[in-house]
């Protein structure tokens, strides 16, 4: 199959992460054809990627027999399944696990050649069981299990950092204190998390700007990443960086509170936050890396760098705090 007549579907395309696959694919020279997966294709996102040329098609990830003809004919296959989707935490329910492995084997017998996952390391494997985050361990094993699928010619795990969008998302910045987007009752943006442990730096990614683009560079190139996790980043700083540069972009007074302990992490019932809390802990034994190793950002410069010289872009930085604080905070 050559590049022009390559169909890549992508799960989620309505989602941050598929959302950024399909629009850097559907801008590529080689001619690759985008299938977009959703459960609405007259939801206005799904609407935005048909109008620029992707085959919008309707299936649910739980529904086999929707998985099959969706994957019919496709030689690359972009899946990021939802471990917070409430039906995944449905005691005696099936998990997150079972829908990637269920996804994992549909996708093989379809005859998809390229299976890249978006993964995670396991914290249980590299702390020998101190610090488990039973959600990033099961998705880890769902992308051993896809390895295991010799239909496959190539398998990756993409392992995002922190989404750089959570700090434009109120939920989430309301969970830490406010910042950057609400003032506390003093008119101070207030971050307050626990520690990071180590140098304290929190591995960082627009998902929008530069994750996208580090998978299409994935597509382009699958037999040289095979059977390797990438960790997905564009920027590492430390919270008292990050509240500086909140500052210094937007002029509004911020500042950051560590919390006590990641146990003292108010977690109100929401299993992410409650992740979060077991993913601090796993931080603070680790040093500070959330991926479990060094930060690697040559990988994810070139993967950006290979994906925009496919859609005929000049090469970019990767998006770091400054840039994206900038963008979205910065005085007008
Ligand atoms: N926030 C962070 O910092 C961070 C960092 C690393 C990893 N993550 C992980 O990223 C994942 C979330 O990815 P995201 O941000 O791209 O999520 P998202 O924006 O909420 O998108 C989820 C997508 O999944 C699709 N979907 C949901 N259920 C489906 C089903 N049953 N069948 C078919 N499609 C379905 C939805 O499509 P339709 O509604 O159109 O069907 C939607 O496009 C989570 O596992 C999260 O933990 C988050």
């Amino acid at each position: 199959m050559t590049g022009s007549n390559k169909v890549i579907a992508v799960y989620g395309a309505t989602g941050n992460q598929g959302r950024a696959l399909a629009l850097s694919l559907l801008k590529s020279k080689q001619g690759f054809k985008v299938r977009a997966i959703t459960r609405n294709p007259g939801s206005e996102k799904a609407q935005e990627l048909a109008s620029l040329g992707a085959e919008v098609v309707k299936a649910d990830g739980w529904n086999e027999a929707d998985m099959k003809a969706a994957l019919a004919g496709v030689w690359g296959f972009w899946l990021n399944t939802h471990h917070h989707d409430p039906v995944v935490h449905v005691p005696g329910g099936p998990t997150d696990e079972d829908l990637g492995r269920k996804l994992v084997d549909i996708s093989a017998d379809a005859g998809v050649k390229v299976f890249i996952y978006s993964t995670c390391e396991s914290p249980t494997e590299f702390s020998g069981g101190k610090t488990p985050v039973p959600g990033m361990d099961a998705k880890h094993r769902v992308e051993l299990y896809a390895r295991e699928r010799k239909e496959f010619d190539s398998v990756i795990g993409a392992f995002p950092g922190w989404y750089f969008e959570n700090f434009i998302t109120p939920e989430y910045t309301k969970a830490f204190g406010g910042f950057p987007m609400f003032p506390d009752e003093e008119g101070i943006y207030t971050f307050t998390t626990p520690l990071v442990g180590g140098e304290g730096r929190v591995q960082t990614i627009s998902v929008a700007d530069d994750f996208g683009e580090m998978l299409h560079g994935m597509f382009l190139d699958p037999m040289r990443f095979k059977n390797q996790t990438i960790q997905c980043l564009g920027d590492a700083f430390t919270y008292e960086e990050l509240v500086k540069e909140f500052t210094k972009v937007s002029g509004k007074p911020a500042r950051y509170v560590p919390m006590e302990s990641y146990e003292v992490m108010p977690t109100y019932g929401s299993t992410v936050l409650v992740e979060l809390q077991q993913i601090y802990h796993w931080t603070q034994w680790n040093g500070g890396l959330f991926f479990g190793r060094p930060d690697d950002f040559d990988t994810c410069h070139n993967l950006k760098t290979e994906a925009r010289k496919d859609k005929g872009l000049e090469p970019e930085p990767l998006t770091d705090l400054h840039k994206y604080f900038t963008e979205h905070f910065g005085q007008k």
